[in-house]
């Protein structure tokens, strides 16, 4: 059975995005992007809230050419080549290759893709995520703190969800990001 991923970049107060939609902050370095291009190697499919494709569609069209450092063509090809699910209500087309728009998250539907799926799936778009975890579908996570405190904003976690979790690894970048992957208890 394949596990369901949530990965985010956040500050160290929990925010994936600050009060005023911005988050140039969470830009990772070389080393953090490096790492995270591993993580996503394996993956087959992306499940992305609409806000979070408007973003990651950029991997769609981003030159890749020799002037671009080696960890954005590496991540561009890994990006092109997985299938992604975008949920939305109001995205009429999308804009990527291997890409189909569902209107609804359907908890069972995501039940039955991990289990015939035969490598794991990656959800995206904190709103999104919030709502998986909320379900009790998502197995792992991982949290990229920066080393700032932004104050508020869009919060990576969601509120009014109580669930426990064990660390399963941690480590620290040069840029003092700070990387937390853990099982989250059925
Ligand atoms: N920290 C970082 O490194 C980082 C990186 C990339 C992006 N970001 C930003 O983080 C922000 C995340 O924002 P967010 O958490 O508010 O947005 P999000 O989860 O990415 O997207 C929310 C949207 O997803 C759709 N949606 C949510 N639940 C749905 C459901 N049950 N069924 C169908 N559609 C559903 C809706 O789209 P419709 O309105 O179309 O119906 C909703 O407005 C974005 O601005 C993103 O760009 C942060």
């Amino acid at each position: 059975m394949a596990r369901l991923i949530y990965s985010a970049i956040t500050s160290l107060d929990g925010y994936v995005e600050d009060q005023e939609g911005k988050f140039d902050w969470a830009a990772p370095d070389d080393e953090v992007h490096a790492f995270v291009n591993d993580l996503e190697r394996p993956i087959r499919t992306y499940l992305y809230a609409r806000r979070m494709y408007e973003t990651m569609v950029f991997w769609e069209t981003v030159s890749t050419g020799a002037e671009q450092p080696g960890v954005v063509r590496d991540f561009a090809e890994i990006w092109r080549s997985a299938e992604k699910i975008v949920y939305s209500r109001t995205l009429q087309t999308a804009s990527s290759a291997r890409t189909r728009i569902e209107r609804e998250f359907d908890a069972d539907t995501i039940r039955r893709l991990k289990e015939t799926s035969l490598a794991d799936i990656t959800i995206g778009g904190a709103e999104l995520a919030g709502q998986a975890i909320a379900a009790g579908l998502v197995d792992e996570c991982h949290l990229f703190l920066g080393p700032i405190v932004v104050g508020g904003g869009k919060r990576a976690l969601p509120d009014n969800v109580r669930t426990q979790l064990e660390l399963l690894g941690e480590r620290r970048f040069k840029s003092d990001v700070v990387h937390l992957h853990y099982r989250i208890s059925a």
